[in-house]
């Protein structure tokens, strides 16, 4: 793999795999890949190409970004063909649920047509193609009981359109794989956090409101729990299950690290109260509000994700408390960041949703 198409790396999870590669994640390791980066996105709200700037110069050979949406035939087939790609990552996508419920075109599109489309581009290119590797969630499954845990074998059961469309894909990759015998690998993975991760998810909301003294909207009873993990062990697993995973396998990801929303969004607002008190906001947990329930709200997450530890050794190196004081940090030092990600369409829709608690 040298010739690497990277889709929606300037995203969220995207920015931070291909600071990954090129060895500028925060945690400073080296993935050992010394090959070409072409990274396409669209340039959604979400997508931030600010998010790598400089990184054309730096890497003048080695990472090229190219603003085109993975529907587009004609125009990632050239980017196939210039670049002479030999793999894919796959990331792009809608990835909101919220957003999701309010306007899934978007997710039908992207999510299960461009997934197809660059399907499509690889069985065109199959010659030169040695791995797709396809970027889920576990929201696919559904939604867990007071126990159990998702793995490999659990049926699909997915309950937004997010979900529903990355379940589509998901269903396409295997069986392009079965029907076609593509070389593909697929990760299911829990929530992610971590640094460059657009403020209309829970915990980067959850950060900037309180640092900013304003209220905490907390969907339901706040007892939903989710497996959080940092966005960096995400990355790791990614390469790991690249270069080592069995072709035409899915692997599970996932923190071990269930937390209920309450708990997620308490621990922010106390180490906001330590590290920047504010007399005039007071007690960040007096922030929190209980709003109304988000329709097909997943009662619960958990990963078993014994199978990539087994077969490839990885487990997570960071915790929730060593990921959320990292995760507070790059906040509080990239407010510049935070303020031209909060302008445009996002105010206006995280307006429309929540009024002033969103904003
Ligand atoms: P994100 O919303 O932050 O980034 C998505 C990126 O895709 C953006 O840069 C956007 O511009 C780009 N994009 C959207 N539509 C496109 C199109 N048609 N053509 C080209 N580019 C397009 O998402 P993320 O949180 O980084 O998630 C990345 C992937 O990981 C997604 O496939 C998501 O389903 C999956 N995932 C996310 C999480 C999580 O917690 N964030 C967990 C598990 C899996
Ligand atoms: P989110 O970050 O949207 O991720 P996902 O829906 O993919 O799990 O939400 C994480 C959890 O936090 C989920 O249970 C919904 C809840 N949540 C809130 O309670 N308030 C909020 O403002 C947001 C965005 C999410």
């Amino acid at each position: 793999m040298q010739n690497l198409l990277i889709t929606g790396g300037c995203g969220f999870i995207g920015t931070n795999f291909i600071r990954y590669l090129l060895s500028e994640s925060d945690t400073g390791t080296s993935a050992g890949f010394d090959g070409r980066i072409v990274n396409v996105d669209k340039l959604t709200y979400a997508g931030n190409p600010e998010n790598l700037a400089g990184f054309e110069e730096k890497y003048p050979d080695r990472y090229h970004f190219i603003s085109a949406d993975i529907c587009d035939h004609r125009s990632v087939a050239e980017i196939f063909s210039r670049f002479e790609i030999d793999a894919v990552c796959h990331f792009a996508a809608e990835s909101h649920v919220d957003r999701s419920i309010v306007a899934p075109d978007a997710f039908i599109q992207t999510n299960i047509v461009g997934t197809f489309n660059l399907l499509e581009l690889v069985r065109e290119n199959r010659d030169a193609i040695k791995l797709f590797h396809h970027i889920s969630t576990d929201e696919v499954f559904g939604s867990l009981g007071v126990q159990g845990y998702f793995s490999e074998q659990t049926a699909y059961d997915p309950s937004s359109p997010y979900s529903a469309s990355k379940a589509g894909s998901d269903h396409l990759v295997r069986a392009y794989s079965r029907t076609y015998g593509l070389p593909v690998t697929i990760s299911n993975c829990s929530n992610n956090y971590g640094p460059h991760q657009f403020p209309e998810k829970l915990i980067p909301l959850m950060i900037l409101n309180s640092l900013e003294g304003k209220s905490l909207p907390v969907y339901g009873d706040g007892m939903n729990i989710r497996d959080w993990l940092y966005v960096t062990d995400h990355c790791r697993a990614i390469w790991l299950i690249m270069n080592h995973g069995r072709r035409g396998e899915t692997y599970n990801v996932g923190g071990r690290c269930e937390m209920p929303n309450i708990e997620v969004v308490e621990m922010t607002c106390d180490i906001l109260d330590r590290r920047i008190p504010d007399k005039n906001i007071g007690p960040r947990r007096e922030l929190i509000t209980f709003v109304k329930d988000r329709p097909g709200h997943d009662r619960r997450y958990a990963i078993d994700c014994a199978k990539l530890q087994n077969e490839l050794g990885w487990l997570p190196n960071e915790s929730f408390a060593t990921g959320l004081e990292k995760t507070i940090d790059w906040y509080l030092e990239n407010r510049d960041w935070v303020a031209r990600a909060r302008s445009g369409e996002y105010k206006k829709w995280i307006h429309r949703q929540y009024g002033d608690a969103g904003e």
